[in-house]
């Protein structure tokens, strides 16, 4: 788990900013759910035969209850839904959120224990334009940050009658080469064949040449539902390219599911992932509401805004003044001054080291304010201060009466940036 330090912080803010702005624009409203569920929140939605259920939970109990530290936001997103009781008064939501999530993840490049997701959900319609909303909407995030030459990978994971049509036909292919899988394979073979799929091992990966594609099981009302998600996405000018390996490991999934990646990432190269669920908020005890979305992860967004060079130079929040003392007496009327600069709406700090006159207008020029007020004891005795534009470097005496007008007149004249 890591901490974000304040040096880090610009470039979360950028994340964070980019995904409200986008939601916002796009008619998203915030939720934010709790961290802790019950566990069985997540053994019923995510699937008990998943990597994230198995193994990677954190969890507790309490007395006979057991609460886990969310490993995802869809399952908490659609409690807090129902609970809420949107399915009845307000069945269409638009939501997004950013926050931590949970998982004891073997420690990788890009992978974290805590990390951050943008979490987007549309609940309650089958719609297909809601599919394209939040396709396009997790491609724009990555491109609103700069970041280029991304793949979409679309799928459908069909639902029902034709899923298990799919399964069958997907074990009979590789029941004759399982001695041929690594141990993960075999056990995914006998409790959720689909997965096999999903390994990252380039030889079983080998062997899935020739399986049989799960778009050609599906049913005439899921293929239009499919191809309508496609041809729309195209009308925006939006390419994906159809991946029928995208098959996800969360059990909740339905019809589309997609995935953005970044491929020069290598194995772990998704940084989005997401698709319909459309049965979860009746699994969880609601009407058949029908639901698509997605979450991004900041961990390895981040990791491809480094290697692009994007993260450098992004400027720190400063304050605009810095209020500089070269006494006790000084001191005392430094917090004065910028509490009043504050009221006036201009940011103020001042040193809480006690250094010199000339080690604090050093800080100043270094940390980046825009100008420093100093007080020195002549300035202290004659009841004025001096401004320095630390721009233009140039300074001059105002009465103390005088400090608010003459401080914005000159952030009024300061250069951008
Ligand atoms: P997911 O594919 O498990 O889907 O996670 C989505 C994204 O979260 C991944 O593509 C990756 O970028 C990031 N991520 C996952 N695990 C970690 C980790 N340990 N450290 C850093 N980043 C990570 C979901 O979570 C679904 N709830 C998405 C969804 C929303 N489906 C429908 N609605």
């Amino acid at each position: 788990m890591r901490d974000v330090l304040p040096e880090e912080a610009p470039a979360w803010d950028r994340l964070e900013g980019a995904a409200r702005r986008l939601s916002r624009s796009r008619g998203f409203r915030e939720i934010r759910p709790v961290l802790l569920e019950e566990t069985e929140l997540f053994t019923r939605s995510v699937g008990e035969v998943t990597d994230i259920v198995e193994k990677e939970m954190f969890t507790l109990k309490k007395g006979d209850t057991s609460l886990s530290l969310r490993p995802e936001g869809t399952a908490g997103i659609a409690r807090a839904y129902l609970q809420a009781g949107y399915a009845k008064r307000a069945p269409v939501q638009k939501l997004f959120t950013v926050g931590p999530m949970f998982r004891y993840e073997r420690p990788q490049k890009g992978r974290d224990r805590m990390f951050t997701q943008f979490d987007v959900e549309v609940i309650g319609t089958l719609d297909p334009r809601a599919d394209v909303e939040v396709v396009h909407l997790a491609a724009c995030f990555f491109e609103d940050l700069g970041i280029e030459g991304l793949e979409v990978r679309l799928n459908s994971m069909g639902d029902g009658a034709d899923r298990d049509a799919y399964r069958a036909a997907l074990r009979a292919f590789l029941a004759p080469k399982m001695d041929r899988h690594c141990d993960l394979c075999r056990s995914r073979f006998e409790r959720n064949v689909l997965r096999v799929l999903d390994c990252k091992n380039p030889d079983c990966q080998a062997l899935h040449e020739g399986a049989p594609g799960i778009l050609d099981f599906l049913s005439p009302e899921n293929r239009g539902h499919f191809e309508e998600v496609g041809a729309l996405l195209e009308s925006l000018g939006r390419s994906v390219v159809v991946d029928p390996g995208i098959v996800r490991g969360l059990d909740y999934y339905t019809r589309t599911v997609f995935e953005v990646h970044y491929p020069a990432l290598g194995a772990r190269s998704a940084l989005c992932g997401g698709g319909r669920y459309d049965h979860l908020v009746r699994d969880l005890g609601g009407p058949d509401l029908a639901a698509v979305g997605f979450a991004i992860g900041f961990t390895p967004t981040l990791l491809v805004l480094g290697e692009l060079g994007l993260l450098d130079d992004l400027p720190e929040s400063v304050p605009e003044a810095y209020v500089v003392a070269a006494d006790a007496a000084g001191r005392r009327e430094a917090l004065a001054i910028a509490e009043e600069l504050r009221s006036a709406g201009i940011g103020a700090t001042f040193d809480l080291e006690e250094r010199g006159l000339k080690a604090q207008m050093k800080v100043a020029g270094k940390v980046g304010h825009l100008l420093a007020v100093l007080i020195g004891e002549d300035e202290l005795a004659r009841g004025a201060v001096t401004i320095k534009d630390m721009v233009r470097r140039e300074q001059r005496e105002v009465p103390r009466g005088e400090l608010t007008r003459a401080v914005r007149a000159i952030l009024g004249s300061a250069e951008p940036g």
